[in-house]
């Protein structure tokens, strides 16, 4: 018999968000209070499918009693804290943010939420100058996936799916120091040559196009990657038993990419190969 385990319910605690009071469970973050709130508090290397990661600094909030700003995603909300969610201190911090990452690496193809915070923040991408703007050249060493560090803002993101969160593989980690610090195989090998199972789960949750499928890749490379005349067909994958939900992106009558949904209750959004790149079977190769 299969044991059904429930869990009490949880404490509610008082949170102060600028200004009204919410109701949130016990152990929520101060994020969750913000939303809860209806604050509009930007994340860059959150998801809510992963541990907090803790390394951007673009969702910091200023708590009554702090002398520091405070990363609404990781810290844990406490009865009575007073917080503003968008004070000026915390705007000049989020713009600061943005634009240091704007000066060094290449946001132009960020998630459109981040496009749309730093149009909130008035962000010049220009004011740190662009002389240390990264030069990588893109990594392509096999057929499914592209690696642009161009693009990368080391939200470690990736080390997180490949790592404990999902896939417990831990073929890729940071590498190096300061402006030179990158996310790498073990010993920069090449990736067929590396731990990489290729599930492609640091592909999906990388915010910024420095993880890409290769065939998105190619598509965009020949300027014929075409969002707006794409569906997405859902269905489950038909390799096992395990029940995992595709989504199948479709241009032109051809699979392009292939994503799960992150509230899937049984993939959280992280597929293993054959669910992610086992779809060739399906359709005949391009001539
Ligand atoms: S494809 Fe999977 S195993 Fe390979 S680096 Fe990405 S998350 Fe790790
Ligand atoms: S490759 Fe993508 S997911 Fe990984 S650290 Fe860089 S931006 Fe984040
Ligand atoms: S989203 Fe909170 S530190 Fe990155």
């Amino acid at each position: 018999m299969i044991e059904q385990r429930i869990s009490p319910p949880k404490t509610r605690i008082d949170v102060t968000v600028d200004g009204s009071t919410v109701s949130v469970p016990e152990g929520s973050t101060l994020l969750d209070a913000c939303n809860a709130a209806g604050a509009d508090v930007p994340t860059l290397c959150y998801l809510e499918t992963l541990t907090p990661i803790n390394s951007c600094r673009a969702c910091v909030v200023e708590v009554e009693g702090s002398r520091t700003l405070v990363p609404a995603c990781s810290r844990v909300a406490e009865p009575g804290m007073d917080v503003q969610s968008d004070s000026d201190r915390v705007q000049r911090a989020r713009k600061s943010v943005y634009e240091l990452l704007a000066s060094a690496v290449d946001l132009s193809l960020a998630e459109p939420e981040t496009v749309r915070q730093m149009e909130r923040y008035d962000v010049d991408p220009e004011r740190f100058g662009e002389g240390w703007h990264r030069t990588d050249e893109v990594k392509i060493q096999d057929d499914l996936y592209i690696r642009d560090y161009d693009k990368c803002i080391m939200c470690f993101r990736c080390v997180a799916a490949c790592g404990p969160d999902a896939q417990n593989t831990f073929a890729i980690d940071t590498a190096g120091r300061g402006l030179n610090s990158t996310i790498a195989t073990e010993f920069d090998v090449s990736l067929p040559e590396s731990a990489c199972v290729y599930c492609g789960n640091c592909v999906a949750v990388c915010p910024t196009g420095a993880l890409m499928f290769k065939t998105e890749y190619d598509l965009r490379t020949s300027d014929d990657w075409r969002p707006d005349d794409q569906h997405v067909a859902t269905t489950v994958c038909s390799f096992c038993g395990v029940g995992c939900n595709l989504e199948l992106h479709v241009q032109d009558n051809r699979i392009v990419k292939v994503t799960s949904p992150m509230d899937h209750s049984v993939t959280e959004g992280h597929l293993c190969i054959k669910g992610r790149f086992g779809w060739g079977y399906v359709q005949p190769e391009p001539d």
